[in-house]
Parts: structure tokens; C-alpha cells; sequence
């Protein structure tokens, strides 16, 4: 194991591949202790490149034999050292037969081929081929794959791997086989195969071109009562790409395998899309309405990938926002098309806001902020990020919002029309757009460059005499670590006014008429934009729908904010004005506590709450959003020093207070939204249950004997898991007494549902009265296994990443344990370790009694001997 400073990769030293390889036959005899590989590749010079050498990838590989064109190498022919094998002076074409050893039951990093509950898996994506054997493992090498899998019958009934199945049959020794032929080209990141005990729900389904497609869901025995929705899913995806896209399914056969351990939550290998289980099993008896969405969106980003990833892949690993931004763009579509209505799509538009801000805005102002399209890194799989997925997908709407609907399609088409086949880089793609529109987006690229969130200051003024209101924006953006100044961007920027009576008043600007709403454009540092004709003075809706990922500035009045609040017309903006509503009081309250004063919740606020809880006219779904707080770490991220107590102090009162004062209407909102009858994950009856069951929140925040009544009846009685665990979340966070019994019952009833019990942990480890000595107790359950990233991330990452005020505490305990769990993750899986890692990221902004032991805790992982190059980059960023 290296422990010197790990190298660093430039986007700007890309050299095309030295050979291409047009094809590869892959052998594999699977056994957990010792599997054979052997591959054979023929490969031919890449015009392209200067180098004469073949250079494959290979890592923790025996090398058994190695060919070329049926000669075996001596070993004077070949240099090979833990990372590549090189053969000088390789002629113009060349055949290799590789043969090498892997111990798949040794691979605790899930990362190449390795076994999960018996059965074989494989992870690929990013660089886990080399892992597998040795190969250019490089996205932009692409070759058609031919794979023989052999193995134990009775072990392994089922073998599978990407594209079509051509033959299979028995050796007569136990073992039988199965040879897989995908017709497309691909890069070996797409790889796959799976060797396991399994059973699947399929179905044929008639694509658009009158093909008929074979779709399989394959699971572990007794899970097949929890296929159905990912396989509508997987319908739905194929249906609404065919649709929005004109893109259909190529191949005869889609395949989605659920394995239980897994780094991630899915993978697009052609034809063989393998899933974190997590996003595939779901009844009413144990998923929730949150996991039904997961399953439908993540079900649709893999399946949409075989365009928008396979078809046209990246040309090296800095590039996977191409993919990434564009496919999560597609999966959100997607899911806001399924819901239908306009006011679901907002509901989906407000989530995708809040998960920026929780997650993408933090990234972006920490020691870790990159580009979009990323200008180095030391280990690629830190950069599968919330800027390279969800900042991406808001570059690709932001290009969508510029062009229109239609322009964006015409650009999708250009895009597929000139790069299908290719492995291709973001600018490929933004000049498809820019030449399918005649648009000028050499400016936009920006928003690929440069990191950093963009702070847009919006300032207004009317002038009742000429009738006009002006609206000035300035744009700027804070230094990244590289980045020290950063260029003006492109931001499309939507906006309306509202007059007095709350209605849309017509905009005019330059004497062109916009009807209700515009969207400027915002090139400049500074800009004016004057809109003329304005009857009255306004209030301004800026950024409606979220138009660009950035922080808008702009000193709204209470009573400006109250007033979009009750009526804008924009719903993104409706709920963005109650947000800054509870932040202004939030921050107001943290304040407060840290001084000792008294804590007080104007009647203005309670009532405007008071009046959108209760307003029938509006879904419910909305107004459950409407009435979120923003989280704790949203607040900490508006202040200079953070104290975690503080914060969950002064939120929790506003929620207790909230739960005091709205009572009657709480429970009379309860009681709307029932949703008799059986359980169906549709929008409508989860938007009732997400109110419901956020006013039984607010009841529990503010406990009493009647309070808690109904969360135990609600508890005892419920039909499905979003029911359960919500009364359950209540009884815990009521510190009610029912809520231990509760618990073990929970327990009881679901110990053999491993994604119940995740939740059981969850639940346990964000809980207010968690402390690091109950997490240390929880990991001693003998449900609790380190090996699993879904357990670990339910016990370790709920807390230490989902339970600040107790993960903060004030003697660094928290800090302790999350060094200790670092270290002791990364010597299993440097993949979750990393991740892991992150949760200190943004150490220098706390309180200076907590950031000595931060950098004390971060300082003592650097140290560590035998750190992974993923833990060394992380923590080596935030010690910067
Ligand atoms: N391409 C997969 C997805 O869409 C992510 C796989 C990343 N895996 C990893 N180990 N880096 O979303
Ligand atoms: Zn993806």
C-alpha cells in the first residue's frame, strides 16, 4: 500500500488511447475463493496516438498467462507494476490472451466483481474492470463483449451478463454455463455479470417499432412480492423516452438485478442494470411514499442512461456530468411527467430545490467545490458528486429554459444524430444545443468551469410618475479552492410582478410584450432591466421556478414575502417566500438562544402558516412543502460561526410552538387526509399522507397525552409503512413513552426486511436523544454489519451527517467516533469511507471550541498508515 501523496489527474493531460480493442471474449470459471479470467482482446493501433505501447489496466490481479498474436510474453516483452501492464513495441494489430486469479469472497470493496450474500455482482463504474482483468479501462475504449460465464449449478442457477443470452447449457460436472453477446459497442465500465441464486418477475413488452422487449426484475427468493413497482417503472421509462425523446430500446432483452450490497444506488450496464436493493423492493407492508419515488426515479435514470450514457458515453471521467447532469435532468422530467399535474410538477421543482441547497450549495462553498466538469481529481469516485449529478441537471434545465422545450429536443436530436457511438466530451453536447437552436452558448460554458455558487443581488425601484419599475441585477461569485476570480455567467433568470390584488400584472420590456412572466437574461456583472407600463408599484417574484442555481439576494419586506406567500402565481415561488419567512425568524431564534433571551414566534407567521395548512384550493403535496422548515443544516449554512444546539434548539421551538398554535388546525388536517381504502404510492394519496403526517410532526413537537394518542393509534394502526414509520418518528420524537415499545415491536415485526431494519436504524440515529454512546450500543446489535453501506449508512452516516446538535457535542465525542468509523471503513471500503469522510467537510465554520477537535479528529485520520487515495484526498482537501 502507497502512502505517499497520491497523484493527481488533469482534465488537460488527456491522450487518446494508444490501441483501440474491437473486440473482447471474456471467460470467467466463478468461485468465491479463486475465479479465473481470461479474456481475449483484439486490438489494433489508435491512429490518433503517437505511443506504441499497449497499456492495460490491472489491480489486485494474478497474471497466470499472458499471449500475444498465440505467442506467450517473456517477461523482458512486458512491464508490469500494481497498477499496469505494458508491452512495448507492440505490433500494428495485435491479439492478447490474458489469464488472471481474483478472490471475488476477499472483496470487501465492492468494486469489481465480488460477492454479496453468496452470490456474484460486479461494480464497474468508475475504474473496477481493471479490478476483473487486465484492459484500456478508459471510457473512451469501446469494443463488443462476448462473455462465457461458468459455474456451480445448483449455486448459481442463474447467470447473467449484458446484452442477449446465445447459448447455454451443462459441463457435467455440477457446473453448467451461459454465453452472453451484447451487440453494441461499449466501455468496460459497462460491463456486467451476475452469478447467483435468484428469481424474476418478467414480462414481454411491445416497444413503439412493434419490437416486442423481454423485462426482468431478478431478487433473492422471497422478495418477488416487491417487484411490481419497479418493473411499472421500468415500463413507464421505456414509454415516456419514446415519447419526450423518440428514443427507444435497443435490445431484446432489460434486465434489473437487486443486490444488497452495494456502494451506490444503481448501475446502467447495458442490458444488465444492477440496483442497490434499496431501489427496487417495495410493497405497501415495507416501503414508504419515499421510497416508492426513489424506486420510480432511480429505475428511470438507469434506464434512461442507455441513451444518455451508453449510446454516447464520455470521453474520460472528467466529462461525467455529460451522463450524469443529463440523465438526472431526465430522471427528474421523467418523475414530474408521471405525477401529470402542474402542481405536482412544482412539488417535484421545490424537492429538487431543497436538495440543492441541503446538499450541492454546502459542496460548493467547502474545501471539496469543483466544476461541473471537474479539472482534476486524485480518485474519480469522489467525484460521483451532488455538483457533477444534481448541479449538472440544473445547467442542463438552465439550457432547456433557454432554448425552449422544443429547441431542447431538436438539440437532443442533433446531439444523438452526431455523437451516437461515441465517447464524446460536455462541450459536444453544449454545441449540439447551441448549433440545433443557432444559439450562442460560448458564454454558458461557464457554468461547466467554474465552481462556486453564484450570488445574484437584485435590486428594484418604481417610478410612479414614467411608469416604470427597474430591476437591477449584479452577479458574483466567492473564490473556490483554484478558482480565485471567477468570469460573469449566463443566467437565465424568470421573473414576475405581482400587483397589490396578487395578480400577474403584464410585463413589458423594450417595448416587447412577455405576457405574465419573462426571462432575462443575465450576462453581465451588472445589468439593468426596465419594464414599462407598470400600473402600480409591485412585488417582484424573482428566479421563478428556480431558473438558475444560484443565491438571490434581495431585501424583501415581511409584508412583500406574506404577500407572495398567499398569492404568487409562480408555486416554486410561493413556497420560496415562506422559506424566507421561517429562516428569517429561524436565524432571529438561534440568535436568541445562544444569548439566553426569550424565544418568542410573531402571530403574523403562525397565521400565514395557519391560513396555507387549511387552503382546500391547494394540493395537499404543496402545502406540506409550504409548511416544511428549512433543515438545520440550511440554517447553519446562513451563518458565519455555526452552533449546532443553538440551531436545533431554536427550530425545535418554532416547531413546538407551531405544534401549540395551529392545534385545532392540525388536527383538523389530519382528519382531511385520510386516505382510506388500500395503499397506492400515486401523488395525490402521498401528498395526503406526506400532510397528515407532517401535522402529526407538529403534534408530536408540542407532546401531550392527546398528542401522543394519536401517534400510537396511528402506530398500532397503521396499513402501510409511510403510516408506521411516521407515527413512529412521532412516539420517538415525543419521547413519549409508548415509543420504546414501539420500537422493538417495529423491530420484531420487520427483523427479517433488512431495508426495514435500515430504517429501524435510521430512525434511531437522527433521533434528538442519540448520543454517540447509543450509536456505540446500536452498533453492538447483531443487525448492525459494517460490510453493508446501507447499514452503515443508516446507523453512522444518520448520525454523524443527520443528527448535528448530537454529532457536535460539545466534548467532541461525536468527532471521535467519526475518525475511528473513517478508519475503520476504509480498510473494508474506501468507496463509503469517503463518503463518510465528507461529514467534516465544513469543520472551519464552527464554533472555535468545536473546530479544534474537528481539525484534531480530521488530522488523526490523515495520519493513518494504510489510507485509501479516496480518504487521503478528502480529508488532505479539508485540512487545506
Ligand atoms: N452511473 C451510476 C449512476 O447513475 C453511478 C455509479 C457510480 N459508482 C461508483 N462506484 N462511483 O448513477
Ligand atoms: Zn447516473
Amino acid at each position: 500500500m502507497r502512502t505517499d501523496t497520491p497523484a493527481t489527474i488533469y482534465r488537460q493531460d488527456y491522450l487518446p488511447p494508444s490501441y483501440l480493442v474491437d473486440t473482447v471474449e471474456l471467460g470467467f470459471d466463478l468461485d468465491p475463493a479463486r475465479t479465473i479470467v481470461a479474456s481475449r482482446l483484439t486490438m489494433r493501433r489508435n491512429p490518433d496516438s503517437a505511443e506504441r505501447a499497449i497499456v492495460l489496466c490491472g489491480e489486485n490481479l494474478e497474471l497466470v498467462a499472458l499471449r500475444m498474436n498465440g505467442k506467450t510474453l517473456g517477461k523482458r516483452e512486458y512491464a508490469i507494476d500494481d497498477k499496469t501492464l505494458r508491452i512495448p513495441n507492440a505490433p500494428e494489430r495485435a491479439t492478447l490472451e490474458i489469464e488472471t486469479l481474483t478472490a471475488p469472497r476477499q472483496n470487501t470493496t465492492l468494486n469489481g466483481l465480488y460477492v454479496s450474500n453468496g452470490n456474484f455482482f460486479t461494480q464497474c463504474e468508475a475504474e473496477g474492470f481493471r479490478h476483473i482483468t487486465y484492459f484500456p479501462d478508459r471510457p473512451d475504449v469501446m469494443a463488443k463483449f462476448t462473455v462465457m460465464l461458468r459455474a456451480d449449478k445448483q449455486r448459481y442457477p442463474v447467470l447473467l451478463s449484458n446484452g442477449n443470452l446465445i447459448e447455454e447449457g451443462d459441463l457435467g460436472d455440477g457446473r453448467h454455463f451461459a454465453k452472453w453477446e451484447d451487440p453494441f459497442k461499449k466501455p468496460s465500465y459497462l460491463f456486467a455479470l451476475v452469478a447467483a441464486r435468484l428469481e424474476c418477475q418478467e414480462e414481454t413488452f411491445a416497444l413503439a417499432d412493434g419490437r416486442e422487449a423481454l423485462l426482468q426484475v431478478w431478487v433473492e427468493e422471497g422478495n418477488l412480492d416487491k417487484t411490481n413497482y419497479a418493473m411499472q417503472s421500468l415500463k413507464n421509462s421505456i414509454r415516456w423516452d419514446e415519447q419526450r425523446y423518440g428514443l427507444e430500446l435497443d435490445l431484446d432483452r432489460f434486465m434489473i438485478v437487486a443486490v444488497g450490497d452495494f456502494n451506490m444506488g444503481a448501475m446502467e450496464n447495458k442490458g444488465l442494470n444492477i440496483f442497490n436493493t434499496k431501489y427496487v423492493l417495495a410493497n405497501p407492508r415495507v416501503a414508504t411514499d419515499t421510497d416508492y419515488a426513489g424506486i420510480e426515479a432511480v429505475v428511470g435514470h438507469e434506464y434512461f442512461h442507455n441513451w444518455t450514457g451508453n449510446r454516447v458515453t464520455c470521453r474520460d471521467w472528467f466529462q461525467l456530468s455529460l451522463k450524469e447532469g443529463l440523465t438526472v435532468f431526465r430522471d427528474q422530467e421523467f418523475s414530474a411527467d408521471m405525477i401529470g399535474t402542474d402542481s405536482g410538477r412544482a412539488v417535484s421543482r421545490i424537492e429538487q430545490v431543497r436538495t440543492l441547497r441541503q446538499a450541492q450549495f454546502p459542496e460548493d462553498a467547502g474545501p471539496m467545490a469543483h466544476p461541473v466538469r471537474p479539472d482534476s481529481f486524485v480518485e474519480i469516485n469522489n467525484f460521483y458528486t451532488v455538483t457533477v449529478y444534481e448541479k449538472g441537471a440544473e445547467v442542463v434545465r438552465m439550457i432547456q429554459t433557454l432554448v425552449g422545450r422544443e429547441g431542447f429536443r431538436k438539440g437532443m436530436d442533433l446531439y444523438f444524430a452526431r455523437h451516437d457511438g461515441q465517447a464524446v466530451e460536455c462541450d459536444d453536447f453544449r454545441r449540439a444545443m447551441a448549433d440545433a437552436n443557432g444559439r450562442d452558448l460560448a458564454q454558458f460554458e461557464l457554468w461547466y468551469s467554474q465552481a462556486g455558487t453564484p450570488v445574484v443581488r437584485a435590486d428594484t425601484s418604481y417610478d410612479a410618475e414614467a411608469k416604470t419599475y427597474t430591476l437591477t441585477l449584479s452577479q458574483s461569485c466567492p473564490p473556490t479552492p483554484g478558482q480565485q476570480s471567477k468570469a460573469p455567467f449566463h443566467i437565465p433568470f424568470a421573473v414576475g410582478l405581482l400587483g397589490a390584488n396578487g395578480r400577474d400584472l403584464p410585463l413589458t420590456i423594450d417595448g416587447v410584450a412577455h405576457g405574465t412572466g419573462a426571462v432575462l437574461e443575465l450576462l453581465e456583472a451588472r445589468q439593468r432591466f426596465v419594464f414599462t407600463d407598470v400600473a402600480e408599484a409591485p412585488t417582484p417574484s424573482l428566479l421563478r421556478d428556480f431558473s438558475a442555481p444560484v443565491i438571490l439576494e434581495y431585501d424583501y419586506s415581511d409584508a412583500e414575502l406574506l404577500h407572495l406567500f398567499s398569492h404568487d402565481s409562480d408555486p416554486v415561488n410561493r413556497w420560496e417566500a415562506g422559506q424566507r419567512l421561517a429562516m428569517a425568524r429561524l436565524l432571529k431564534l438561534t440568535a436568541a438562544v445562544a444569548a439566553g433571551a426569550k424565544l418568542e414566534l410573531d402571530e403574523t407567521f403562525i397565521n400565514a402558516l395557519r391560513k396555507m395548512l387549511s387552503d382546500a384550493s391547494l394540493d395537499a403535496a404543496f402545502r406540506e412543502q409550504a409548511l416544511l422548515l428549512p433543515s438545520e443544516s440550511m440554517i447553519a449554512d446562513q451563518l458565519e460561526t455555526v452552533n449546532p444546539q443553538a440551531i436545533h434548539l431554536a427550530r425545535q421551538f418554532m416547531r413546538r410552538t407551531i405544534g401549540t398554535e395551529l392545534r385545532a388546525d392540525l388536527f383538523a388536517q389530519y382528519d382531511a387526509n385520510q386516505t382510506p381504502g388500500p395503499y397506492s404510492p400515486d401523488a395525490g394519496s402521498a401528498g395526503r399522507r406526506g400532510l397528515k403526517n407532517l401535522a402529526l410532526a407538529y403534534l408530536a413537537a408540542a407532546p401531550s397525552p392527546a398528542n401522543n394518542a394519536l401517534a400510537k393509534m396511528q402506530f398500532d394502526t397503521a396499513g402501510n409503512m409511510t403510516d408506521r414509520v411516521a407515527a413512529l418518528g412521532a412516539l420517538i420524537h415525543a419521547e413519549a413513552e409508548y415509543a420504546s415499545d414501539a420500537l422493538a415491536r417495529f423491530y420484531d415485526d420487520f427483523e427479517h426486511e433488512a431495508l426495514v431494519v435500515d430504517k429501524w436504524f435510521s430512525m434511531q440515529a437522527a433521533a434528538p436523544g442519540t448520543d454517540v454512546a447509543a450509536v456505540r450500543e446500536l452498533m453492538l446489535h447483531p443487525a448492525f454489519n459494517i460490510k453493508n453501506p446501507n447499514r452503515v449508512r443508516s446507523l453512522v452516516f444518520a448520525f454523524c451527517a443527520g443528527n448535528p446538535a448530537q454529532f457536535h457535542a460539545a466534548d467532541g465525542s461525536g468527532y471521535a467516533f467519526w475518525a475511528e468509523q473513517v478508519g475503520a471503513l476504509d480498510a473494508l471500503n474506501p468507496q463509503v469511507a469517503s463518503r463518510l469522510a465528507r461529514s467534516m467537510d465544513r469543520w472551519r465554520r464552527y464554533a472555535p471550541a468545536l473546530q479544534l477537535p474537528m481539525k484534531k479528529a480530521l488530522q488523526q485520520v490523515a495520519k493513518g498508515k494504510k489510507l485509501s487515495n479516496d480518504v487521503r484526498e478528502v480529508v488532505g482537501k479539508a485540512l487545506t
